[in-house]
């Protein structure tokens, strides 16, 4: 008996491969300060389960295949926000952002259609992307340049007459790196230029520091036929378990392609779309708080890093990710020593490998992820683990 040949082209998640070394660790006794995954402390605003509470069905049915209208309106209601207009035959629910970019590949790629992405990129894009027989074709960033994917030279040598699409994630994961209106113009042209889709994962549009505004690339007229956003409640109402998300296209015939798959799994779970409606609904005032909340990690995260000779980073603009270059030649070996042979004063500390969010090899083999999702307080306490478990590795 085999597997499939594209299965096995697949790699597990280096967010989640080294849980087995930090559970060995917690098993000793040592606190792990756990900054791999992007799975923030940030409470869920109460209306989600009040909105659940208030639920007053008998039954729980199966919801639309498309979604609950409910929530459909509360994203419209969303997206007006920012001045943006869209119908509800422009809005599908999907389960989470991880779906809708399941579906999108789906309904767009024919085998060995190549997809245009900056890496280092969120790492499940290879698992997308590959499982509709897609390819990735990586448009390599740099540590020193701030991760910038904006430059038209970068992306046109990349297109081929089997490029299909675009992605833009911004605010990005892993390099919170985020596109500007005017980078978004520039890609947006190119895309009109080759006739690419633009597949806009957005699913941090609010977190945007510095005083940036948030982006959409639903934000411009000229391009509606060839986008397709990707959103999510996981990140910016802090409920990744509730498996809630959408995609949101002008294009019809995409939007209708898309029908057929949501179809196929019937329905995303009625009460957490019910919840979701509530979330989407909250006035802007709560995102200003959260983001403030963000802004703040990322600066003490940020000074603490540059207190460390050797790590190359620029301050990142958004998401609750940085990605930086360590003065170690594997950042994975440097990890295992971490969780397996370091500790100070009982605690040690946990990030990501940057290289498995690239897709060239032998790249970000330097570098790690971290997520800024604890409070300040442990958030420079982790740092600081990070610095002295690299005295003691550099000095062995
Ligand atoms: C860039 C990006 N897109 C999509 C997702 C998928 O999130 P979810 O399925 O929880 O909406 C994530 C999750 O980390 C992400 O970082």
């Amino acid at each position: 008996m085999e597997l499939s040949k594209r299965v096995l082209s697949m790699q597990h998640s280096p967010i989640r491969r080294f849980n087995v070394f930090a559970f060995e660790a917690e098993k000793k006794g040592k606190r792990v300060y756990h900054l791999n995954i992007g799975q923030p402390d940030v409470e869920t605003p109460p209306c989600f389960m009040e909105a659940i509470r208030n639920f007053d069905k008998k039954v729980i049915a199966y919801s639309e295949s498309g979604g609950e209208t409910v929530l459909q309106d509360a994203i419209i209601n969303y997206f007006k926000g920012y001045d943006m207009d869209f119908e509800r035959k422009n809005i599908l629910i999907t389960n989470g952002g991880s779906e809708a970019l399941n579906m999108i590949f789906v309904s767009l790629l024919n085998p060995g259609d190549e997809v245009l992405i900056a890496e280092p990129f969120y790492t499940n894009y290879h698992t997308f992307v590959t499982q509709s027989a897609g390819k990735v074709v990586p448009l390599t960033t740099k540590a020193e340049e701030g991760y910038d994917f904006a430059k038209s030279d970068l992306i046109e040598a990349a297109i081929t007459p089997k490029t299909k699409a675009i992605c833009c994630i911004s605010p990005g994961n892993p390099t919170g790196r985020v596109l500007s209106l005017e980078d978004m113009k520039l890609i947006g042209d190119i895309a009109k230029k080759h006739d690419l889709w633009i597949i806009a994962d957005e699913v941090y549009r609010e977190f945007a520091y510095d005083n940036r505004d948030a982006t959409s690339f639903g934000m411009f007229p000229e391009y509606a036929d060839r986008v397709v956003i990707v959103d999510s409640v996981s990140k910016r109402f802090s409920a990744c378990g509730a498996r809630v998300g959408c995609v949101v296209s002008k294009n019809q015939e995409l939007m209708d392609a898309i029908m057929k798959l949501a179809q196929g799994r019937l329905c995303c779970p009625t009460l957490d779309q019910i919840g979701a409606a509530a979330l989407y609904n909250l006035d802007k005032s709560y995102y200003d708080e959260v983001k403030a909340e963000y802004e703040g990690r990322r600066d003490v995260v940020y000074e603490e890093l540059m207190k460390i000779p050797g790590v190359v980073c620029q301050k990142p603009g958004g998401a609750f990710y940085m990605t930086a270059k360590l003065p170690v030649e594997s950042v994975e070996d440097f990890l295992i020593f971490l969780l397996k042979e370091f500790d100070d004063k009982g605690e040690t500390v946990m990030f990501a490998p940057a290289e498995g969010f690239y897709g060239t090899p032998g790249l970000g083999k330097d570098e790690m992820r971290i997520a800024y999702v604890l409070n300040k307080e442990d958030m420079r306490r982790g740092v600081e683990l990070i610095r002295l478990g690299l005295e003691r590795y550099n000095a062995r």
